[in-house]
């Protein structure tokens, strides 16, 4: 499996302190710094949108390469992915990660007036993406099944094909939430599959369950309030980081 990468939610970081925020955590031994963006419509919660990233984004350094440390991870719970694609890239993200479920059901989609531009699907976004100069990955809630993932991932064209995928670990909207450790089986299938995909987890991780995860074959883990709620964050990271890669 590819090394570990650790990214810590900045959701439960403190929002009136980010810049620093972010810049403490990278210095404190995190590789990515995991961006969730929420529109109340996908998700029945609200973060922020790209004004925010762009003034976040200058604390810390841009990647230098492709999965390199400082790439923001920007989680796109939002129902239209392909409208904010364009000002994502401006804002700084580097990687965009959408959702399976919004992409086939955007809200433009299936309005019969809907803007044709709108309009798309997991490899139309995949494409897309790359063409905007980022890296795409796709992701999945708990009711989705894994395998409408492998139409994607076994694609022979590069640029359909997506650099990370991501299995929800709880229903997404919120921080501090129980690991549900029924999703790991569809970690499983996808290691099994693709020995050198970038396999992220996001929900419920810790030191109490990243054990599990890194068994089923994860190597991107997501921390929010396990990283920010930790008297000594570094320490929790590294830890991440021993379990993934031991
Ligand atoms: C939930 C978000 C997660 C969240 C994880 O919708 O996608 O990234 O911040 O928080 P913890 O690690 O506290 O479960
Ligand atoms: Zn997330």
């Amino acid at each position: 499996a590819p090394k570990a990468i650790i990214a810590p939610s900045i959701l439960s970081a403190d929002f009136a302190n980010l810049g620093p925020e972010c810049s403490k955590t990278i210095e404190r031994g995190a590789d990515w710094l995991h961006v969730d963006i929420m529109d109340g419509h996908f998700v029945p919660n609200l973060t922020f949108g790209p004004p925010v990233v762009a003034k976040i984004r200058p604390h810390v350094d841009r990647p230098t390469e492709a999965h390199g440390k400082g790439t923001f991870d920007c989680h796109m719970m939002i129902a239209e992915p392909k409208k904010w694609v364009k000002e994502f890239k401006s804002a700084g993200c580097d990687l965009y990660c959408f959702h399976y479920e919004a992409a086939i059901n955007s809200t433009a989609a299936e309005s019969p007036e809907a803007r044709s531009d709108l309009k798309t699907s997991p490899r139309d976004m995949i494409r897309y993406i790359h063409e905007q100069g980022m890296l795409a990955g796709i992701a999945i809630k708990p009711a989705t099944p894994v395998d409408v993932l492998y139409e994607v991932l076994d694609s022979h064209d590069d640029a359909e094909r997506p650099d990370m995928v991501l299995v929800m670990t709880v229903e997404p909207g919120f921080g501090g939430q129980k690991f549900m450790v029924s999703e790991l089986p569809k970690v499983q299938a996808l290691r099994e599959k693709y020995p050198d995909l970038n396999i992220e987890v996001d929900g419920g991780l810790g030191p109490g369950t990243i054990d599990q995860a890194a068994d089923a074959g994860a190597n991107v883990i997501v921390a929010g309030s396990a990283v920010f709620g930790a008297k000594d964050p570094a320490r929790v990271i590294a830890l991440l980081r021993e379990a993934v890669d031991k």
